[in-house]
């Protein structure tokens, strides 16, 4: 496709992650319906649905052969071949449970992958009015300011994040090696939206970010963005990360991925 195309998609894409950040500061007043999905754990509400629509709407009026893959479902199945054609990869609320508990520390999470690339990304705190993004072989963005390309650092400089489920028994890593990189690293955090620690391991307020089991819409944006200031990106297994499957996922600044890989293999 050619570039001129992709960046007015990706203006497009930009304008739309805009107008559903100041919908969901609008909606601030209205009662929140929460329901279940999986379990109490795993919540959704009226605004999830109604900003994925949102999009939907724009996507399928302005470009009716586009896909779009979300994840509330009130989209498109999606062809089998995702090397071809447009797809566009939306969580309407990263952080549902932050969005309810908190009203902070959630984003909406778009991109455009263009015949399989990984080319437009946006992740949106419409709290903070932060806008990361990221147009392929263009640089990443925090609002206006192009992201420097990351550092390395060693890990007793460290700030990483995940969360309380690497620290107790589990089936993909040794909680107790876990426990020993804890008193490693300089500090850790969690902040409950895969997105925003993206966006954050980018903008160097993070130095890794590491989760379990994340799904196409939780990660597909950050991938864009973090490809751009050369993060290293990688499941447990040191696999390359599919934005199709479901896996782990680690990322990091360089010096302290391999050292957290070996450290947790
Ligand atoms: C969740 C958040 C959370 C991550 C979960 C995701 P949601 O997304 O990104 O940080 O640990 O795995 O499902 O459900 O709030 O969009
Ligand atoms: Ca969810
Ligand atoms: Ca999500
Ligand atoms: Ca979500």
């Amino acid at each position: 496709m050619e570039d001129s195309r992709v960046v007015e998609i990706a203006e497009k894409a930009k304008e739309w992650t805009l107008e559903a950040g100041a919908r969901l500061n609008l909606s601030h007043q209205e009662k929140l319906n929460v329901e279940y999905k999986t379990s109490a754990a795993d919540i959704v509400t009226q605004k999830d649905k109604e900003i994925e629509q949102f999009f939907i709407g724009n996507i399928k009026t302005t470009y009716p052969g586009h896909y779009v893959l979300g994840e509330e479902g009130l989209s498109d199945v999606l062809p089998t071949d995702t090397q071809n054609g447009v797809v566009w990869i939306i969580d309407p609320i990263d952080g549902t449970t932050n969005f309810v508990h908190q009203n902070l520390n959630y984003a909406i999470s778009v991109a455009v992958y263009i015949e399989g690339e990984p080319s437009i990304g946006y992740i949106y705190d419409p709290i903070k009015k932060e806008l990361f993004s990221a147009i392929k072989n263009q640089g990443a963005f925090l609002n206006d300011q192009p992201l420097s390309t990351l550092t390395s650092c060693g890990i007793e400089e460290a700030v990483i994040c995940f969360n309380h489920l690497w620290l107790v028994p589990n089936e993909k890593v040794d909680y107790e090696k876990m426990q020993r990189l804890v008193s490693d690293v300089r500090g850790v955090r969690y902040l409950g939206s895969a997105a925003l620690e993206m966006a954050y391991v980018a903008c160097g307020r993070l130095d890794s970010s590491l989760d379990f089991r994340l799904s196409p819409w939780d990660i597909a944006a950050g991938l864009v963005i973090l490809n751009e200031v050369g993060a290293e990106m990688t499941t447990l297994e040191n696999q390359t990360i599919n934005v199709y499957t479901k896996s782990s996922t680690i990322f990091s600044r360089p010096g302290i991925h391999q050292y957290i890989l070996e450290y947790l293999s």
